[in-house]
């Protein structure tokens, strides 16, 4: 379980919190996504989560234990996380990628790891660039690689923040699709995403944020049919 209580969050010498009090709980197996305006503070949630950074105030636990700077770096080997532009290792290949953090955090010997890496690029359609740099990988396989990367070190949560909004349109369909497998997996998952019908379909809850504020987490019958916020109306009339 994920329990986060009183986040703020500041940039610079802003006096307008970028997260303004964010308290909220999300239990095991559950699969939110996460929608709102753009500059809404939903990127700086998702890594505050997992303590990409940190809090001007307030605490993250997961499973009872407050996440801090000195537990950041093993939480983060059960926190997976997938990024809008890939963040893959320019100079390692595909494989390389994969191996590098189960090898690094002895969660799998180096065999098992290409074994295992070999099943996930199978699983994600691209057991043929296996030795590929990412440089010569389109946009959708990129965000597959970066996808098997995170599933090789086998996280209890799974982050990702609008896995599709930098590929072109026919990969869209793709990584939602692999997304929805992966969802079957029975592993916690958040999701900052733009795609409305995929968020409706897929979360057992959404959370809508506008100015760093959380404005409803509720299912997605509530978010999209009950029409009793202002915000999220002009939200969803403008994106639907
Ligand atoms: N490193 C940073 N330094 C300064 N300001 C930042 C930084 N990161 C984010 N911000 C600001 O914080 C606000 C929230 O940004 P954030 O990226 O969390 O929004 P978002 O909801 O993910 O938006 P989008 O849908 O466009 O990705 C924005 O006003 C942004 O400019
Ligand atoms: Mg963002």
């Amino acid at each position: 379980m994920i329990k986060v209580e009183h986040i703020y969050k500041y940039f610079n010498d802003n006096k307008i919190p970028v997260l303004n009090n964010i308290n909220l709980e999300i239990k095991d197996s559950e699969i939110i996504s996460i929608i709102g305006p753009s500059g809404s503070g939903k990127s700086t949630f998702l890594r505050i989560l997992n303590h990409l950074i940190s809090p001007d105030s307030g605490n993250v636990y997961y499973n009872g234990q407050l996440i801090t700077d000195k537990n950041a770096q093993q939480i983060r080997t059960k926190m997976g996380m997938v990024f809008q532009h890939f963040e893959l290792f320019a100079h390692k290949s595909v494989l390389d990628n994969i191996i590098l953090a189960p090898v690094m955090h002895k969660f799998l010997t180096k065999q098992d790891a290409i074994a295992k890496a070999k099943y996930l690029l199978k699983m994600v359609g691209l057991e043929h660039k296996i030795n590929a740099y990412p440089n010569t990988l389109s946009g959708g396989e990129k965000q597959r690689v970066a996808i098997a990367r995170m599933l090789a070190m086998n996280p209890e949560v799974m982050l990702f923040d609008e896995p599709t909004s930098a590929l072109d349109p026919e990969m869209v369909k793709d990584i939602l699709n692999i997304i929805q497998d992966i969802a079957k997996l029975g592993k916690t998952i958040i999701i900052v995403t733009h795609e409305m019908n995929f968020a409706k379909s897929i979360s057992n809850r959404i959370l809508f944020m506008d100015y760093g504020n959380v404005i409803k987490f509720a299912t997605p019958d509530e978010i999209f049919n009950q029409k009793d916020n202002d915000r999220i109306n002009n939200f969803l009339d403008k994106v639907l």
